[in-house]
């Protein structure tokens, strides 16, 4: 049995999870910078790092509060250790390895993405292995074939912009505060369907791979056409977010059939679309398939994904103790099932 501490700073959210694997998550504290960054339509990567190093200690000591932890009640302390902003990441590396040191803790480094794809484990019902895994967040779009923890396929991925991405560029043409994916779905509440014709990038060629770079452009030039009112700002944002689900429900019902795989995951911060969870459900349903996703606040980065990574390969008797750094880039493919350290 263990507990661990887990610890996220790989973009802009500070959070702090205590997990344990008999009585599930005990605690999960965010501090979110989103305020900080606003006034600049994005993250600015030193601010996130400063910003980092001032909440983190006070999230660890409340989240141990929350789960009534002391040092002595754990067993073992992760943290994200890549890809991501890189000042981001040391700030909670250097913080969890600390910890660890002074606690005499072993401590693992977790991938960001394969944290992501684990989130629906917090769940009851889990999803099992293997399974197709859709994911979309502000960085990446990819379509995985799961057989296992750390056993990850590369179906297919985009070639330009990730999803949220095209989301958050989206919302900026019209005129929306950053982070705008979830502002432009609820300003596509109020839209009419069919009011743009916005395209849908290789949706009709084969393989896996997604483009939505294309979908901006159409954006600026739908917005500059004409000037937009209310009515007409709610109808584009609608017309971009049927493109963009449009492209990610077809592009991933076509992988299920491919593959023949009857679970299917969406992970990720464009996971907490419900729009796009409303028509993958109902696809995948069709073809016979479950879609799993993680709650709604746990599809955006936090600490609980981590912890659920770590606490598998911690549980394995694998530590990275002696091995320091973080990676801005670190390809998901690179990762192993978990296993034993080598001494
Ligand atoms: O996973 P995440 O928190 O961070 C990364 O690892 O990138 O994902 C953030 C992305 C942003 O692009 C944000 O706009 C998008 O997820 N997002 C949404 C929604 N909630 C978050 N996009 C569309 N609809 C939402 N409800
Ligand atoms: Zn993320």
């Amino acid at each position: 049995m263990m507990r661990v501490l887990a610890i996220e700073s790989s973009c802009d959210e500070s959070a702090v999870a205590v997990l344990d694997a008999r009585r599930g998550l005990l605690a999960h504290e965010l501090w979110s910078q989103i305020d900080l960054h606003r006034q600049y339509g994005g993250v600015v990567p030193e601010l996130a790092s400063r910003d980092h190093v001032r909440r983190l200690l006070p999230l660890v000591r409340q989240a141990m509060q929350k789960a009534d932890t002391s040092a002595a009640n754990l067993d073992g302390v992760a943290y994200t250790a890549g890809p991501g902003l890189v000042g981001a990441l040391l700030s909670g590396a250097a913080l969890a390895r600390s910890l660890a040191y002074g606690w005499k803790l072993p401590v693992i480094g977790v991938h960001h993405l394969e944290g992501h794809l684990l989130a629906p484990f917090l769940e009851d019902p889990a999803p099992g292995f293997p399974h197709l895994a859709l994911l979309v967040s502000g960085g990446h779009t990819m379509l995985i074939e799961a057989r296992g923890i750390g056993s990850y396929r590369l179906l297919g991925e985009t070639r330009d912009d990730a999803a949220g991405e095209a989301f958050d560029k989206s919302a900026k043409l019209l005129g929306l505060p950053y982070p705008g994916g979830p502002q432009l779905a609820a300003l596509a509440a109020q839209g009419r369907p069919d009011q743009f014709d916005l395209p849908r990038p290789m949706l009709d060629r084969p393989g896996f791979d997604f483009s939505f770079s294309g979908l901006k452009t159409a954006v600026m030039l739908a917005a500059r056409a004409a000037p937009l009112d209310d009515q007409r700002r709610a109808d584009l944002a609608r017309a971009v977010q049927d493109a963009i689900v449009d492209t990610l429900c077809g592009r991933t019902l076509r992988a299920l059939e491919h593959t023949g795989l009857q679970t299917l995951v969406v992970a990720g911060g464009v996971g907490a679309n419900l729009e796009l969870r409303a028509r993958m459900t109902a696809g995948a349903a069709q073809r016979g398939a479950h879609v799993y996703y993680p709650r709604l606040e746990f599809c955006t980065d936090n600490a609980a994904m981590i912890a659920v990574a770590g606490l598998q390969r911690l549980q394995a008797g694998e530590h990275d103790n002696s091995r320091t750094g973080v990676r801005a880039r670190w390809p998901l493919s690179e990762l192993q099932p978990p296993r034993a350290a080598q001494p």
